[in-house]
């Protein structure tokens, strides 16, 4: 470089804020992130996550007024888990009229009606064994069985208002049953946000406890992808494209950002990251010591993902985050 511009001086441009800000290449603002979170039944509930500081299970009226209030931070969605009251084998309460998530979207819609919701579709938080899918009495997850199911819970959730569907579960085939079931009951333009590349992550251990969702036996190893392989995140990815998703997620996001960088620049389809709760609480507790500050490590990974090639990020930090560019 020095060679053949000799007079070439990158740090001229780094010498002022108003420098910076004229060449600065990625921006992170309120409208790219989604802010999960986690529904549980009845009202003016609210219980701490003990594993993600800062992180509360909240009841639908409460969760509404927390939407309420992303929405005036200029947060762009939510994506709602569920925890039901009961679970069963067949994981009912996730397409329940009458469910945790079914009745936080209608609670968030009114309360915030141009915030966009997000619903995850999946059996893990409503079933007693834990599995993202049906099980077969050998203890086999059961891919075409569950299909028909997170279809159910797909048009359940456009039905009580979510904007768009995320399919968390990783069954093969399950965006092009979501799509012909959305289609048929008249939810056609309701997007699908797939979580087509999803490892199988030891990050999401924060998150099991959140959601009250880990298996009971086994693991998600056999339907969750290996985090060697990146030539088949570019495979789950056109799949999915291929069966009508709208946004493809890849998730952990930090660990992953080659995969966030290679599904961007291979298919130009819009991709959501999601910064998972071991990410989250990683930082938390290192900040929570001493050793390193929170706010510019936070806003620091978030650019970075969106440097990765996200467009839009799905972090427990929503809400701190735009907090945080909304004051400059
Ligand atoms: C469930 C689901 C998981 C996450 C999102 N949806 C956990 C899992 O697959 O076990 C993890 C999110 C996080 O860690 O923040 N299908």
């Amino acid at each position: 470089m020095r060679a053949s511009f000799p007079s070439y001086r990158p740090r001229r441009l780094r010498r002022t804020e108003r420098l910076r800000r004229l060449v600065r290449e990625n921006e992170l603002s309120p409208e790219h992130l989604i802010a999960p979170l986690f529904v549980i039944a009845g009202r003016s509930e609210r219980r701490p996550v003990e594993s993600m500081p800062g992180v509360e299970q909240l009841s639908a009226d409460l969760a509404a007024e927390k939407a309420q209030g992303l929405r005036e931070l200029g947060v762009g969605a939510v994506i709602l888990f569920g925890i039901p009251e009961s679970k069963d084998p067949g994981g009912s309460g996730a397409y329940d009229p009458e469910g945790v998530v079914q009745d936080a979207v209608r609670l968030i819609k009114a309360a915030a009606p141009d915030l966009l919701v997000v619903s995850d579709v999946c059996l893990c938080e409503y079933t007693t064994h834990g599995h993202c899918g049906l099980v077969t009495p050998s203890g086999e997850v059961d891919n075409d069985a569950t299909l028909e199911v997170l279809a159910r819970v797909a048009v359940s959730q456009a039905r009580a208002g979510a904007d768009l569907v995320a399919p968390s579960d990783m069954m093969d085939g399950r965006v092009a049953a979501i799509r012909s079931a959305l289609d048929a009951e008249g939810f056609a333009w309701v997007p699908i946000m797939s979580y087509a590349v999803k490892y199988a992550s030891a990050f999401y251990g924060p998150f099991r406890e959140a959601a009250e969702s880990a298996p009971k036996f086994g693991d998600r190893r056999g339907y969750q992808m290996d985090p060697a392989n990146a030539e088949e995140a570019l495979r789950e990815a056109w799949l999915d494209i291929s069966e009508g998703a709208d946004i493809l997620m890849v998730k952990p996001a930090l660990p992953y950002l080659d995969i966030v960088r290679r599904v961007k620049e291979a298919t130009g389809y819009p991709v959501c990251a999601y910064h998972v709760s071991g990410e989250y609480s990683m930082l938390k507790a290192a900040s929570a010591r001493g050793w390193i500050d929170e706010t510019a490590a936070m806003l620091e990974s978030l650019l970075a993902i969106r440097r990765a090639g996200a467009d839009c990020v799905i972090t427990y930090f929503a809400e701190a985050a735009a907090r945080r560019l909304r004051a400059g």
